[in-house]
């Protein structure tokens, strides 16, 4: 049966035969048509010749001349202009036999970004791909973020040939639409050729990012109070997730931004009427996404979509009458939120489109603010949670301490964990003690648990595309195997689990696993292997007992084959040679060849497919018919196979829950292994007291021959709950405040932090204002900045809230600044009583010790000074040297009284005769506010900020 075997499509460095044959059909259009038999049928067909024969050969829907309708196009132009108008904005790849081809401005655009020749071709420019290479084109369009619309032929060559409509061209229609949150399917996620992509054979695949979510956003606006409600959902459809939110945000949108960031969305979905201010943030992280190296696509849908009564009537539709194991009842929509209705109507829509709309059914996971710690939009880009804030990449982020997962789906979930610390004691304790008992258990068994967790392709994903039909035999193979081994092997490990794991977590996790995943070794048993990896859909089950269709198929094409080998003896009688057997030749079976010095014997009637100098080849009309039904029978069978194919993957969909489930287990397992790796590799300890505190990362970055210098922390949120941190440029202040920040982040993720001892309450969210930046695009001023940010901690930090101020108020002048800043602390102080680190250059701040003994107390960062000996007196033309310090990195009781900043513009290599004048002006300054004090001494002044200053500077 080797003949009936389909072309792989890819053939190693070799083209298939029926690639062979329709090349050969594309060079020579010249030759006869309609002398030979069909080509062999096969997958796609070859209508190159089809069409190119419309168009060439004249044959047209008007017949007029050329091909060439009344209107001017040819016939496939036509077709493609009818699709196009459905699909206005989408890049359309059109398949013509062995190749895509791209159309008009759609050709300009991808010639541009593929680089390829595009040339004016009838009325259109044009410029084509080969079929085996769609999904790499397919990519890189899309990650440029175009829509890329696959428009493939919907009928094959042999059994159209027999059909009444032989002569029109071939039907086409939209197969997919793909963007960047939706490439999912084998044709841009063809597994065997993603595996060359790791072996490094195709370097030019644009690779999946990590996460693909689609977020939607809404707006309301509530007219009377003022206020402004955003609705958002976010699904990612590789995978399956979906989120829910609803919150009221004010006119920074800092809400959002810290939502977006968290999310990180390849594609957002908005009304066309979105306000300015969410336009003008999603546009800042458009821009800043670009420049990471991955744009993010924005789609702008009708805003009628976005009307309640619109998107509820959708949900409701859609909901009612889509039948799911698992989806979510009626009742369940009818809690949501109303903006939360108004974004999942327009992607519903949106999603269907791409046929992807099943993963909306079941969302199981909502995930509201209150469940997890808050991380600001700021605290999460000055911390460094996700992305480190040089290059926008992971290196240097919490984030890259964290993650030392081995699984796609672990390192996914890992994001989560980091971006959403718990707030719940419990499941702290759940994680630690998890982490715990990987860290100290000498039995074998978590080993071998893990051991498993290597070298697993994208479970997570797979499933996913399991679910929504669009996998190819390869992935499934590899899925289902992998699933099902899994099953296997963690079964075997079960009796150990019982007796030898004690953590709660994790023998959840892993007893309830192995049953999960059962279903799916009967799946993989009924494939047969080697068909599958080769993805040949025809011989893809190995037992058709239950495929009658197929086993009708298969005895009608074996009944065809031995009516052609029984005409055998017919032809050997005629041509009088006992042994003659047909041959095949480019693809093209049961040609009868005859030397040319024989011809003669030939009937006349025989029709000559080819010739060489020596032979020529024939096949009798009786041959030539046999051979036609069995092209058509074929490919019947191709399209019998890939119903019932898509049947089997439904079928599977039915376990979609229970398999994610699963995933969602070793998802969990991967993430606590890496809390115990980081734990070990790093000399944490377990347990706000924090004594020899470190700052995770520089720590780590620091490497051997230097050593971070650890600090202790406590604050007391009835007791002294403020610190105000002041010290000399570069000495730390900025450092110690963050590392207390992630330490808390880390604890309350369940990891082991960098202290020897960390006695932590639990926050309920982490303000932080650092750093000064503007936001041009937002409209916003550097100073504008810092304080719209300040304002939004004082708004929602709460008792429980960490916040963490560095040198506020330095963005305007002296006066304006310390007194913004002394407001600002005072009222953290009094009325929001979070826990405050408060890092400031401004010496009277520290007076607020003295105001709120209880609750404020003053530290700075130590230093040793190598003061120059210089009288208070200058003389003019005197050479006056700036302060030479050393660090201590060490936090001290009391507040220090200079910045000692021209030390650091020495370091920084400002030149000798600035630093001259420099220091020199410092002094000078210093004299005449020294002389003032005495002034406003004398006359029993009010304080003022320069007395105190002063005094402080004294001290
Ligand atoms: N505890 C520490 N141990 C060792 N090195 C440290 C420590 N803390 C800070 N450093 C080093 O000192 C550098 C400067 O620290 P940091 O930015 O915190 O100073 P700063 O006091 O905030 O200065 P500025 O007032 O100029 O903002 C860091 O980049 C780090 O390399
Ligand atoms: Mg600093």
């Amino acid at each position: 049966l080797s003949e009936i075997r389909a072309p792989s499509s890819r053939g190693a460095g070799s083209l298939s035969s029926s690639t062979l044959e329709r090349l050969k059909g594309f060079v020579c259009p010249s030759e006869p048509q309609g002398r030979g038999p069909p080509g062999p049928g096969n997958a796609g067909g070859g209508s190159e010749d089809a069409d190119g024969g419309l168009e060439d050969a004249g044959v047209s829907v008007t017949s007029a001349p050329c091909g060439i309708s009344k209107s001017g196009y040819t016939p496939l132009e036509q077709q493609y202009l009818q699709i196009k108008e459905q699909h206005k904005d989408a890049l359309l790849a059109v398949e013509c036999g062995y190749k895509y081809r791209f159309f008009g401005e759609d050709a300009e655009k991808a010639a541009k970004q593929l680089n390829i020749f595009c040339h004016l071709d009838h009325n259109f420019m044009t410029c084509s791909i080969p079929t085996h290479r769609l999904f790499v084109h397919v990519r890189r369009l899309v990650s440029q973020g175009y829509k890329v619309g696959v428009v493939k032929q919907t009928e094959t060559s042999a059994i159209k040939a027999s059909g009444a409509n032989k002569n029109t061209l071939f039907t086409r229609q939209l197969s997919a639409l793909y963007t960047k949150s939706t490439l999912v399917g084998e044709d841009v996620n063809p597994v065997h050729s993603l595996v060359d992509v790791e072996e490094g054979e195709c370097d030019d695949v644009v690779t999946d990012p990590p996460e693909s979510y689609l977020l939607c956003l809404s707006e309301t606006w509530d007219k009377p109070r003022k206020q402004l409600t955003i609705g958002l959902v976010a699904v990612q459809p590789s995978t399956g997730d979906v989120l829910l939110d609803c919150f009221v945000d004010g006119s920074t949108r800092c809400e959002l931004e810290g939502r977006v960031l968290k999310v990180n969305p390849v594609e957002i979905l908005v009304p066309s009427d979105l306000s300015d201010s969410s336009h003008r943030l999603l546009q800042s992280i458009v821009t800043a996404s670009v420049q990471a190296g991955d744009g993010v696509r924005i789609e702008k849908r009708e805003s009628a979509q976005f009307d309640f009564a619109s998107a509820m009537n959708t949900v409701t539709e859609f909901y009612c009458h889509t039948q799911d194991s698992g989806s979510r009842p009626l009742s369940g929509i009818a809690s949501l939120e109303s903006p939360v209705v108004c974004c999942l109507g327009p992607l519903i829509h949106y999603l269907t489109e791409f046929n992807l709309q099943r993963v909306l059914l079941s969302f199981r996971h909502l995930s509201c603010e209150s469940d997890g710690m808050v991380l600001s939009a700021p605290t999460l880009r000055n911390l460094e949670i996700l992305t480190n804030q040089t290059d926008g990449g992971t290196k240097g982020s919490l984030l890259w301490v964290l993650d030392h997962t081995h699984t796609s789906f672990g390192r996914r979930l890992m994001r989560k964990w980091v971006s959403q610390p718990l707030k719940d004691a419990q499941s702290i304790c759940e994680r630690q003690g998890a982490v715990c008992e990987i860290l100290e258990s000498d039995s074998v068994t978590l080993p071998s648990v893990r051991a498993l967790l290597f070298r697993l392709p994208d479970l997570e994903r797979g499933v996913c595309s399991i679910y929504h039909k669009k996998c190819s035999t390869q992935e499934f193979y590899l899925i289902s195997s992998s699933l099902s081994r899994l099953g296997v092997e963690l079964q075997a490990l079960l009796p150990s689990i019982q007796s030898q794991l004690s953590s709660s977590l994790l023998r959840g996790l892993l007893l309830d696993t192995p049953e999960l995943l059962a279903p799916a070794h009967n799946f993989l048993k009924v494939l047969n292997e080697k068909a599958a990896k080769s993805g040949d859909k025809r011989e893809l089950f190995c037992d058709l007992s239950g495929f009658p269709v197929l086993q009708e198929r298969r005895v009608e094409i074996q009944s065809v084959l031995t009516e052609i080998q029984d005409h055998r003896r017919e032809v050997r009688y005629t041509l009088r040679t006992p042994t003659l057997d047909y041959v095949r030749v480019s693809g093209q079976e049961f040609l009868i060849e005859v030397k040319n010095s024989m011809v003669s014997v030939v009937p006349s009637d025989w029709v000559k497919i080819s010739s060489t100098k020596a032979v020529s080849r024939y096949q009798s009309p009786y041959l030539i018919g046999r051979c036609r039904s069995l092209s058509q029978l074929r490919e019947q069978l191709l399209i019998d196979s890939q119903k019932e194919w898509t049947n089997f993957l439904h079928q599977f969909g039915e376990y979609y829950h229970t398999m994610k489930k699963a995933v969602g287990n070793l998802a969990t397992v991967d993430c606590l292994f890496s809390l115990a790796e980081v734990a070990k590799q790093r000399n944490y300890y377990r347990q706000i007291v924090i004594r020899d505190g470190r700052h995770p990362v520089i720590d780590l970055l620091m490497g051997e021959h230097t050593q971070y210098v650890p600090n202790n922390t406590e604050l007391q949120g009835d007791g002294r709950r403020t610190l105000i941190i002041t010290g000399p440029n570069m000495g730390g202040k900025s450092s110690y405040i963050r590392q207390v920040a992630l330490v808390s982040i880390m604890a309350q993720v369940g990891s082991y932090v960098p202290a020897t001892e960390a006695r932590l309450g639990i926050l309920d969210g982490i303000y932080t204002r650092m750093g000064a930046s503007d936001s041009i695009y937002k409209g916003r001023s550097t100073f504008m900045e810092e304080l719209t940010e300040a304002s939004e901690i004082v708004t929602r930090a709460t008792e429980r809230s960490l916040v963490i101020l560095d040198e506020l108020g330095r963005g305007t002048s002296t006066h304006d600044g310390i007194a913004i800043a002394y407001a600002t602390l005072e009222y953290f102080i009094r009325d929001v009583k979070s826990l405050t680190l408060f890092v400031t250059h401004y010496p009277p701040l520290c007076e607020l010790e003295k105001v709120y003994p209880l609750h404020v107390g003053n530290f700075h960062m130590a230093f040793l000074l190598n003061e120059p000996d210089i009288g208070s007196k200058l003389s003019p033309g005197q050479s006056v040297q700036p302060e030479f310090i050393t660090f201590l990195y060490q936090l001290t009781e009391g507040a220090a009284g200079q910045s000692y900043g021209l030390n650091v513009a020495r370091l920084a290599e400002i030149p000798e005769a600035v630093l001259h004048i420099a220091a020199r002006k410092a002094q000078e300054l210093k004299n005449i506010v020294d002389a003032r004090r005495y002034t406003y001494k004398d006359t029993h002044c009010p304080k003022q900020w320069e007395t105190l200053s002063a005094e402080q500077s004294n001290d």
